[in-house]
């Protein structure tokens, strides 16, 4: 494995290292000497952050009179990797990749604590206490797409639910191009066949009327083998690699979700959730199913009508009709 055990990337990289790095993720050659004169440093600055690299696990190529080129990987997940794919303008602009963590969420809490922008996201190969909704365990084996992404989005904080929508339906959509099916189980799941492959978790600092920031966790089974996680969940969840019968590249996936998810973001941002409802709507397994609502006060049965414009889930039941606006559901 080319990961170093625990690593971090420090964020609000600045200077000559940054300016490297910006050309090599551009993946063309970065001449010795070239960037040398253009940064105004020694020819030995440059070679010393190209080893700096190296160390880090980066496969970076030296060509006689072309220079330096990072050399893509497959599944590569350090951040010059990612960087280097990616076709976002904030999501994913500073990332940090962890070898092992207790959960991204927490670590990344404590960036957001200290200020950091808006797009950042914190990638770990495996979580040892990864977390779910509703406290639970999440199992976070290598092999899975573990990451937080950082927003300060500015709506108001009942809004906020409706992220786990725009992160569902952008889900769904990168996994479209791997010729995966999968649809939305409200509020929060991502299901291929009745099966969850993904679970977002959104937890948020707030005041009463504003939204300081939202951690968005990210979990999905790609290369994880079903035997890696708990017995108790393996009827009930499955993994990418399992469906599609090839390990899948988590970096060209997480790029994906990344771009997918701006865009829906900056749209809502500018224009309301309605796109992101409609879409939600045309992906969900969930509407016109008949489905058990858990709630803290009791479960109702009913069949799931709609989603509405406000993102809460409809309910008609043998007394009328009820709007869900948290709990867990279950398909029946
Ligand atoms: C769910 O319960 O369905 C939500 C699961 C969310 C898991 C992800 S994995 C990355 C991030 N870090 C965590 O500790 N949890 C989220």
């Amino acid at each position: 494995m080319p990961y170093k055990s625990t690593h971090t990337f420090t964020i609000f990289v600045v200077g000559l290292s940054s300016k490297i790095d910006d050309l090599l993720i551009k993946g063309s050659f970065v001449s010795g000497q070239g960037a040398a004169s253009a940064f105004g440093v020694s020819r030995t600055a440059v070679f010393k952050r190209i080893q700096q690299l190296r160390k880090l696990g980066y496969d970076i190529e030296a060509v006689r009179k072309k220079g330096y080129r990072l050399v893509p990987r497959f599944d590569g997940l350090l951040p010059l990797e990612i960087k280097s794919r990616l076709k976002t303008r904030i999501f994913g602009k500073e990332i940090i990749t962890l070898d092992s963590v207790d959960s991204t969420q927490t670590y990344m809490g404590k960036l957001a604590e200290k200020g950091a922008p808006e797009g950042t996201v914190v990638l770990a190969l495996e979580q040892t206490r990864g977390k779910g909704r509703m406290n639970r365990v999440w199992s976070s084996p290598r092999g899975g797409l573990w990451f937080s992404l950082l927003l300060r989005p500015s709506i108001p904080p009942k809004e906020l639910h409706k992220l786990t929508l725009l992160f569902g339906v952008a889900i769904v959509t990168a996994l479209q191009p791997l010729g995966i099916n999968a649809s939305l189980k409200w509020p929060n799941d991502v299901l291929i066949d009745r099966r969850k492959v993904c679970g977002i978790l959104l937890e948020a600092s707030t005041e009463i009327d504003r939204v300081d920031y939202v951690i968005a966790g990210i979990g999905i089974n790609v290369n994880t083998s079903l035997t890696d996680l708990p017995s108790e969940i393996c009827d009930s969840a499955v993994s990418l690699c399992d469906i599609i019968g090839t390990k899948i590249d988590r970096a060209e996936l997480l790029c994906g979700i990344l771009k997918n998810s701006e865009d829906l973001y900056l749209e809502a941002s500018e224009n309301g959730f309605s796109r992101v409802i409609s879409l939600w709507r045309s992906n969900s397994c969930t509407i016109g199913q008949r489905v058990e609502v858990r709630m803290p006060d009791g479960a109702l049965r009913g069949l799931a009508v709609d989603i509405d414009e406000d993102g809460s889930l409809l309910v008609k039941y043998d007394n009328g009709f009820k709007k869900i606006y948290s709990g867990d559901i279950i398909l029946l």
